[in-house]
C-alpha cells in the first residue's frame, strides 16, 4: 500500500514542478513579438526589403491579431493585419493598405513577417510588429523595426580601412620625407665639413709651412757655426 502511494504522489509533484518551470520561463507574458536581434535595416532605394517579425507563446493562441503599422511622424499609419485562428494554421483575412507591400509569413512557423518592394525614401522610419491574443484579455504586445533608405550603401569596414591605409600611408611618407630629410641633412653636413676639412688642411699646411719655416730661424744657426 505504502510503495503504491509513493508511486502516486510522485507525478504529482512532477506536475507541481513543471507547472512552476513553465510559470517562470513564461513570465507575465504569454505572447512576445520579436523582430530579430538587430532590429534594423539600412536598404537602398529602389530594393525590395523584408520586414521580419516572429511570435511565440506558451499558453497557445486563438484569434491571434496582428498587424503591421508604420510611424509616419507621430501618426501610426496601418499597413496590413490579419487573426490567425489557433496555433500552426495559415491567417485568415489578410489586409493589404499599402502598395508595395506583401504578407510573407507563415502561422506554420508563427511567422508574420511582410516585404517592402521597390523601397522609396519615403518609406524609411518606425515599423511595429503588433500582436493581441485574446487568451491574454486583450493584453498588446509590440515589436519595433526600424528601415533606414539611403542613396548608396556605406560599408563601414571600407572607411575604416581607409582610415587606416590612409594613416599607414602617410606614417610611411613622413618616414621617407623624415629619412629623405635626414640624408640630405646628413649630405650638406657632409659638404660642409668636407668644405671645413679643406679649409683646416689648407690652413693646417700653411701654419706647417710656416711654423716650419718660422722654427728654420737662421738665428738659432748662427751660433752653431761661430
Ligand atoms: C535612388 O535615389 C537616387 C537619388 O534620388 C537616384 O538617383 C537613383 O536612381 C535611385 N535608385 C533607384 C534604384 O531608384
Ligand atoms: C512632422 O510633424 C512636424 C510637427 O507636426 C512637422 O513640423 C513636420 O513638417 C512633419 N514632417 C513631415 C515629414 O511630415
Ligand atoms: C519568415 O518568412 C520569410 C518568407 O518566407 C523568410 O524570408 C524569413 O526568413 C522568415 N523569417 C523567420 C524569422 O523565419
Ligand atoms: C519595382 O520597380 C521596377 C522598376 O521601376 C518595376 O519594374 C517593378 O514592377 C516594381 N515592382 C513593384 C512590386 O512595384
Ligand atoms: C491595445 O491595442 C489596441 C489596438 O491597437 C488599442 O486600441 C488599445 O488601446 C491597446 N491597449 C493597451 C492597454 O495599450
Amino acid at each position: 500500500m505504502e510503495t503504491h502511494r509513493g508511486r502516486k504522489f510522485l507525478p504529482d509533484r512532477r506536475y507541481t514542478c513543471l507547472t512552476l518551470i513553465v510559470i517562470s520561463i513564461c513570465g507575465i507574458e504569454a505572447l512576445e513579438m520579436n523582430t530579430g536581434k538587430i532590429p534594423f535595416l539600412e536598404a537602398v532605394n529602389g530594393s525590395d526589403v523584408l520586414l521580419p517579425c516572429t511570435y511565440a507563446s506558451c499558453i497557445g493562441i486563438t484569434n491571434l491579431y496582428f498587424k503591421w503599422e508604420f510611424n509616419d511622424n507621430g501618426t501610426m499609419v496601418k499597413i496590413m493585419d490579419s487573426t490567425i485562428p489557433t496555433d500552426f494554421t495559415e491567417p485568415s483575412n489578410v489586409g493589404v493598405y499599402r502598395d508595395r507591400v506583401e504578407f510573407v509569413g507563415s502561422g506554420k512557423t508563427n511567422n508574420v513577417s511582410i516585404i517592402i518592394w521597390n523601397v522609396t525614401f519615403e518609406d524609411a522610419g518606425e515599423y511595429t510588429c503588433f500582436g493581441k491574443n485574446p487568451k491574454e484579455k486583450g493584453r498588446n504586445h509590440s515589436a519595433i523595426f526600424t528601415l533606414y533608405v539611403v542613396d548608396e550603401l556605406r560599408v563601414v569596414d571600407n572607411t575604416l580601412t581607409v582610415i587606416i591605409v590612409s594613416c599607414v600611408g602617410g606614417g610611411i611618407a613622413l618616414l621617407m620625407i623624415f629619412m629623405l630629410l635626414k640624408n640630405f641633412t646628413l649630405f650638406v653636413l657632409a659638404k660642409i665639413e668636407e668644405k671645413n676639412k679643406e679649409c683646416l688642411v689648407s690652413s693646417g699646411i700653411d701654419n706647417t709651412e710656416n711654423g716650419l719655416s718660422g722654427s728654420k730661424s737662421t738665428p738659432k744657426a748662427t751660433p752653431k757655426k761661430a
